[in-house]
C-alpha cells in the first residue's frame, strides 16, 4: 500500500492506493466524518462489477448507501445525469456531511464529481477510480465536468475529493484497448516528468502488460505522485500544469478526426505524443532519433502509432478550435529531453505540417 498526500491547504487529501482496497472502502471512508447517507455513482458495467462488494463494505461501516447506476459511455458526461444525481441525493434526503461517491472510470469521477461541486453548494466527494486513466490521471487534481452540445468538459469546476482509493486489482477486468489507452498517460508522466521512470516502462513491459499487481501498484502510485507534485503547484491550470497537456493538442484534433469513434483518447494521445516528439526534434531541441525510441515504447504496449487516412488542414483547423489555445499563438508543450517537457508558443505552422506527417504517412 502506498499513500500520496496531496497538499492543498485545507482542500488537502490523500491517495490511497491499494491492492484489494476495494473491498475495505468501508473502513477507508469512515475516516472522513461524513453522515451516514451516501449516494455511490457507478456505470452499467462498474455497478456489475464492484457495486455489491463497495455497497457491503461500506454497510458494514455504518453507512446506509444507495447506487445510482447511469450508462457505461462520454454521453452520460451531460448535465441531464447530474440533474438525476441531484434528483437522487434530494429524495435520499443528503445532507451537506453526506458523500457521493464516483465508483467508475474518468466518465463517472467527472460527473459524480461535477454533482458534488455543485448540490447544496459542495458536499464530501469520494474517488474510488476503477480505469487505468481514470487511476492515474482524471481521479487526482480536482477537475470535474460534463459535456454540452458544443464541446466536451465545457460545463465544470475545480473541486478536490476528500480522498481517493486505487485498488489496481479492479484492473484485471479492463479491457485490453482502455487498459493501452491508459498507458498512453502513463508513458506521457515519463516522458514530461521522469526518464527514469520511462526506462523501468520499457523494462517492465512484459509484467505490466500482463497485470501484476505488483507493478500496477507501482507505476499508479508512481503516476500519482507525479501528477499531485504538479497539481500543488497549479492548482487551477494556469501554469506548470499545461505540461500535462503534452500530446493533447495534436491528440484531441485526432479525437475528433476521428469523429470520436475511430480513437479512444489514449490512442489519440498516443499520436499527438509521437508528432510532438517529432516536432520538438524538427526544432532541434532533441536528437534525431527520440522519435524512434517514443514510437517503439508505444507500440511495446500496443497503441497506434500511424492514423493515415486523417487530413494534415484537418488536424491543424481542429487545433485552432482547442479551448486550451492561447491567446494569439498555439501553445505546444516539446520535449527538452526525454523526461523534461517545456511549453513552446513560437513554433510556427510549417512545423506543425511537417511533423504530423510522422503519423500520417507509414514508411
Ligand atoms: N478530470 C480530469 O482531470 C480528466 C483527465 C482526463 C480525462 N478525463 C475524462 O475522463 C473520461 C474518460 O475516462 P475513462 O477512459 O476512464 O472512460 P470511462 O469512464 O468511459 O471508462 C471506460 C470504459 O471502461 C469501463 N470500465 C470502467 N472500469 C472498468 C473495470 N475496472 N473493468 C472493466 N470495465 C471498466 C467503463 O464502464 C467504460 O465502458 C473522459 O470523459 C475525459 O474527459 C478527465
Ligand atoms: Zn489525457
Amino acid at each position: 500500500m502506498e499513500t500520496i498526500r496531496v497538499n492543498l491547504d485545507s482542500r488537502s487529501y490523500d491517495i490511497t492506493v491499494q491492492t484489494g482496497g476495494l473491498r475495505t472502502i468501508g473502513e477507508w471512508a469512515a475516516r472522513f466524518s461524513l453522515g451516514a447517507g451516501m449516494l455511490m455513482v457507478a456505470d452499467t458495467n462498474t455497478a456489475v462489477l464492484f457495486g455489491d462488494a463497495a455497497l457491503a463494505s461500506l454497510a458494514a461501516a455504518g453507512f446506509s448507501p444507495t447506487l445510482l447506476t447511469v450508462p457505461a459511455g462520454e454521453t452520460s458526461k451531460s448535465l441531464a445525469m447530474a440533474d438525476r444525481i441531484y434528483e437522487q441525493a434530494i429524495q435520499a434526503g443528503l445532507d451537506r456531511n453526506s458523500a457521493i461517491v464516483a465508483l467508475g472510470g474518468g466518465v463517472v469521477g467527472d460527473l459524480a464529481g461535477f454533482a458534488a461541486a455543485t448540490y447544496l453548494r459542495g458536499v464530501p466527494f469520494l474517488q474510488v477510480p476503477t480505469t487505468l486513466l481514470a487511476q492515474v490521471d482524471s481521479s487526482v487534481g480536482g477537475k470535474v465536468a460534463v459535456d454540452h452540445a458544443l464541446g466536451k468538459n465545457l460545463i465544470g469546476a475545480f473541486y478536490q475529493p476528500r480522498g481517493v482509493l486505487i485498488d489496481p486489482q479492479t484492473l484485471l477486468s479492463l479491457p485490453e484497448r482502455e487498459f493501452a489507452a491508459g498507458m498512453a498517460e502513463v508513458i506521457k508522466y515519463g516522458l514530461i516528468l521522469d526518464a527514469d521512470f520511462l526506462t523501468e516502462l520499457r523494462t517492465d513491459a512484459l509484467a505490466i502488460m500482463s497485470r501484476s499487481p505488483q507493478h500496477l501498484e507501482r507505476i499508479v502510485a508512481h503516476c500519482c505522485r507525479l501528477k499531485a507534485r504538479i497539481v500543488e503547484r497549479d492548482e487551477t491550470d494556469v501554469g506548470d500544469r499545461l505540461l500535462l497537456n503534452f500530446g493533447h493538442t495534436a491528440g484531441h484534433a485526432i479525437e475528433l478526426a476521428g469523429g470520436f469513434e475511430r480513437f479512444v483518447h489514449g490512442e489519440g494521445v498516443a499520436l499527438g505524443m509521437l508528432a510532438a516528439t517529432r516536432l520538438s526534434e524538427l526544432m532541434e531541441m532533441i536528437p534525431a532519433g527520440t522519435v524512434a525510441e517514443v514510437r517503439s515504447l508505444l507500440e511495446l504496449y500496443g497503441m497506434p502509432v500511424h492514423c493515415g487516412g486523417l487530413r494534415t488542414g484537418e488536424l491543424i483547423r481542429h487545433m485552432g478550435k482547442d479551448k486550451k489555445r492561447a491567446a494569439g499563438s498555439l501553445r505546444w508543450v516539446l520535449l527538452a529531453q526525454p523526461g523534461r517537457a517545456v511549453v513552446r508558443s513560437d513554433v510556427s505552422l510549417e512545423s506543425v505540417r511537417e511533423a504530423l506527417q510522422v503519423i500520417l504517412r507509414v514508411e
